[in-house]
């Protein structure tokens, strides 16, 4: 990791008619890092990474990635820009193979479609789907979907990568290979910020955690430092936490 931004939110703020979703926040995510955001349900998590990726506009505020101003920019160039995103709920075309959807991705960076099918096959094996490339994705398992939509992201060959719950809902032996997983795509040098609710899985993997509550930044720092903040511990961890 350097110290070198790669992104940065600057005062941004979404509200949704009367609610405010993200209230003024700002951060920056340092070039190699590999961030945890964490918060309660509707700390404004998801619409961070909206707002990142460009599938939301924010009221105010700017996002700019490797020092240029990119608010106004469409999600697809943001993508072409180096930023992929996985979503909470999986998206995938599920009547398409799994591979075709990995090619969807590689499209983004490859103008050849063999070129693109060659990049989607290193990808799906990369996450270990290799096997399950001619299956329709509708056929996945939902830990199967996990590593589809993580591959879809990865094979846009991403510099930066949002990970939003990619690890709800697998046991804690899916969990394991998926933090060890993420460990390899950060060390293949993608920035990646990750939204995951369980502590025990998240804090260990990541550089630095930003803990959000009622759309505000409430703490950020090393993750043994965040998890003693007694501010975060009464809005989010509660007294299961204090002093272990
Ligand atoms: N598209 C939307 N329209 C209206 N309200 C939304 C929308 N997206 C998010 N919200 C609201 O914004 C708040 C933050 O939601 P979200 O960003 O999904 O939180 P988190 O991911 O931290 O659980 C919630 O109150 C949620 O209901
Ligand atoms: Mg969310």
């Amino acid at each position: 990791m350097t110290n070198e931004s790669i992104l940065a939110v600057r005062h941004v703020t979404r509200r949704f008619g009367g609610l405010i979703a993200n209230s003024d926040i700002s951060l920056e995510v340092r070039r190699g890092e590999l961030l945890g955001l964490i918060g309660p349900n509707g700390a404004g998590k998801s619409t961070l990474f909206n707002l990142i990726a460009g599938t939301y506009a924010p009221t105010s505020g700017e996002i700019c990635l490797d020092g240029d101003d990119i608010t106004s920019l469409p999600d697809t160039k943001r993508c072409a820009l180096g930023i992929a995103r996985t979503f909470q709920v999986p998206r995938s075309f599920d009547s398409m193979s799994v591979l075709d959807n990995v090619i969807v991705g590689a499209l983004v960076r490859r103008s050849g479609a063999n070129q693109a099918r060659e990049q989607a096959l290193e990808t799906l094996d990369f996450v270990g789907l290799a096997t399950r490339a001619a299956a329709p994705a509708v056929e996945l398992t939902p830990p199967e979907k996990r590593r589809l939509e993580l591959a879809r992201a990865l094979a846009t060959e991403p510099k930066l990568l949002l990970l939003d719950e990619v690890m709800t809902g697998l046991t804690p032996v899916e969990a394991r290979k998926g933090v060890e997983l993420i460990r390899r795509i950060s060390d293949r040098g993608i920035t990646i910020v990750m939204v995951e609710h369980v502590m025990e899985v998240v804090m260990p993997l990541v550089d630095r955690a930003v803990v959000l509550n009622l759309g505000k930044v409430l703490a950020q720092g090393h993750p043994k430092d965040v998890v003693r903040d007694e501010s975060v511990i009464a809005a989010y961890l509660g007294d299961r936490h204090r002093a272990t």
